[in-house]
């Protein structure tokens, strides 16, 4: 399962890649908006530090396919290989996400609320579907299951498509996703750090260590033996 970073702060996602084993990173408008620069600086920012091979997915925001179709051929000659082009999954965007696809380009299908969304992007061509769980959650409908409900269409209907599963609240939501094998998802930097906070594991790893040093003296480790 991937896992990347759906943020466009380079200082954050630079953070996260220190740590963590991370495959790409996403963005939307709204994201782009937020980091306060100009679209394909902060992009080609982000692809120079994450390098050729990791995903880079990246948004039109024209309303007509054909404009969708030119964002796109730009989007991706601006950023290079392994640069997913996002189309929200609405009639004009299946058009383009077919006609991209055709040219074999790399297509993210996103606003995806809705199983039947994911269905026809997928008979459109699109490599990735992106449901927005929490902001399903957020309807009193299930984010989670309508996402395991589109990795069932995809598998049962023989789609290449893979769940790029976006849009968390908690790592909850995120888990049951794992258990479920779906092929990926984009998670904001705060989601992430949660994931492995926890103040159990904190005390442990402490007793660890001042059990040592009240033995070794402080601030011994392995490498003083
Ligand atoms: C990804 O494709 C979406 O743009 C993003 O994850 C939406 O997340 P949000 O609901 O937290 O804004």
């Amino acid at each position: 399962m991937k896992i990347l970073i759906d943020d466009a702060n380079v200082d954050k996602i630079k953070a996260l890649y220190d740590y963590y084993p991370i495959d790409g990173v996403t963005t939307n408008p709204s994201i782009l908006t937020k980091s306060g620069r100009k679209p394909y600086d902060v992009l080609c920012e982000i692809r120079e530090f994450i390098g050729p091979n990791a995903q880079l997915h990246a948004q039109v925001i024209s309303p007509k396919a054909e404009d969708m179709v030119k964002e796109g051929h730009k989007i991706v000659e601006m950023l290079g290989k392994n640069t997913f082009v996002k189309i929200p999954a609405v009639p004009e965007g299946i058009k383009a996400m077919r006609l991209l696809s055709q040219e074999g380009f790399g297509v993210t299908a996103t606003a995806i609320y809705t199983p039947m969304q994911a269905f026809w992007s997928a008979k459109a061509g699109a490599d990735y579907a992106a449901p927005y769980v929490n902001r399903i959650d957020n309807l009193g409908a299930d984010g989670v299951a309508a996402a395991k409900k589109m990795h069932d269409i995809f598998k049962n209907c023989g789609f290449k498509t893979e769940i790029l599963a976006a849009s968390f609240k908690n790592s909850q939501q995120v888990q049951e996703l794992c258990e479920y094998g779906v092929g990926a998802a984009t998670l904001a930097p705060d989601t992430i750090e949660n994931f492995l906070k926890n103040a159990c594991v904190t005390s442990a790893v402490d007793v660890f260590i001042s059990d040592f040093e009240n033995s070794y003296g402080k601030g011994a480790t392995m490498l003083n033996y």
